[in-house]
């Protein structure tokens, strides 16, 4: 996608808080298994053989730009790709999700992680990038895992309901915790330098397990790394979008980091804490996925609430609070996706 563009586009202007038309929508977890082109290509390969392949990867981004016209791309990855990366072992499998097969339980295993040249490590990542760009007609949207949310699966093993051995972990050593988080997060940053370099529009952060901390562990384990990302990255330009589950409450301290923008969980009212955050950062968010279950009127409802509260605004992206479900119906999809569409804010 060229410069000119680029800056033009409904997602980048609206990152910048300068958008006067309808707002952009992009759906976290876009490409996935809710789309029956994507259930066809795993029914061939494994997950993350789809996630190593470039020309793999990038037509798996591309399957919701063509079917849907969403106003954005995210390349086709996953945050854990990082955990590999560290030499943990990574699998992904049906029914339980992601398997770390060597977790890390305690200080003593710091000794063991290594520091990877992560433009080695993970140059599929680069190449998928690099093959998209020309492709596109939308921006494409990078993104990484917070560090909190990283270490949490490095240390759980897998996906686990209350991080039950990362949160003793933080509470007994916070001091060893931090050396943990310190690792992920150097690493994440090379790797979303990468992706920058690599030519990516902006950049999405996801922390996923942020709602299990409280106000003071959220800034002291989650909020300080983020701001250190943002701060890392500065100079590049490049639009960062966080994204905590938790964000509907934690909304204000992430405005303290200064992003470019704010994606919220669907428990807050958006209008409402549009009021509470400085308008220079720009709102994402927040329909509730479950509502995709619902027939036309109530997407239609749901949606067009969120749209009228949010219509005077330039800073606005359409955007579910969290990941669209695997068994959502496609049709849900392009109710909601032309809805956005025809949105007219005149
Ligand atoms: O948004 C997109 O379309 C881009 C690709 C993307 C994936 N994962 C692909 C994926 C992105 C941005 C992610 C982020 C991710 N991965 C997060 C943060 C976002 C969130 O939802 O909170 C987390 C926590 C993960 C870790 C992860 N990956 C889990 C827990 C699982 C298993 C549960 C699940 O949703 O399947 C995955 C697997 C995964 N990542 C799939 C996809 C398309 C499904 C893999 C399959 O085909 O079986």
């Amino acid at each position: 996608m060229k410069i000119a563009e680029k800056q033009n586009s409904l997602l980048l202007k609206a990152l910048h808080c300068q958008n006067s038309s309808r707002p952009p929508i992009w759906i976290m977890r876009q490409a996935g298994r809710y789309m029956p082109q994507y259930r066809t290509m795993r029914a061939k390969y494994d997950f993350l053989c789809l996630c190593h392949q470039p020309e793999l990867a990038a037509e798996v981004t591309l399957l919701p730009i063509r079917t849907f016209g969403m106003d954005a791309a995210i390349l086709f990855s996953d945050i854990l790709v990082i955990a590999e990366a560290l030499g943990r072992g990574l699998r992904f499998e049906e029914g339980i999700g992601p398997i770390i097969d060597r977790p890390i339980h305690s200080a003593k295993d710091l000794e063991t992680l290594p520091k990877p040249m992560i433009s080695e490590a993970l140059g599929y990542v680069k190449q998928t990038i690099q093959l998209l760009l020309p492709q596109l007609s939308v921006p494409l949207i990078g993104f990484c895992g917070a560090p909190f949310t990283v270490a949490s699966y490095l240390v759980e093993g897998r996906s686990s309901r209350d991080l039950k051995k990362t949160k003793q972990w933080m509470i007994r050593e916070p001091h060893t915790f931090h050396q943990l988080l310190n690792h992920v997060c150097d690493c994440t940053v090379e790797y979303l330098k990468m992706q920058i370099t690599a030519g990516v529009n902006a950049i999405q952060i996801f922390d996923s397990w942020a709602h299990v901390l409280d106000h003071s562990h959220f800034r002291a384990f989650s909020l300080f790394y983020l701001k250190r990302i943002v701060l890392a990255l500065k100079d590049t330009g490049v639009p960062i979008i966080l994204f905590c589950r938790g964000s509907s409450l934690f909304a204000p301290q992430l405005a303290e980091v200064a992003p470019a923008a704010i994606s919220l969980d669907w428990n807050a009212d958006i209008t409402q804490v549009r009021r509470q955050i400085p308008s220079t950062i720009a709102l994402q968010g927040n329909l509730d996925p479950d509502i995709l279950y619902g027939d036309r009127n109530v997407i239609s409802s749901a949606a067009k609430a969120i749209l009228e509260g949010m219509k005077e605004e330039p800073g606005y992206i359409f955007n579910l609070g969290h990941g669209i479900h695997p068994d959502t119906p496609m049709e849900s999809v392009h109710t909601l996706v032309d809805l956005v569409h025809s949105f007219s804010t005149s």
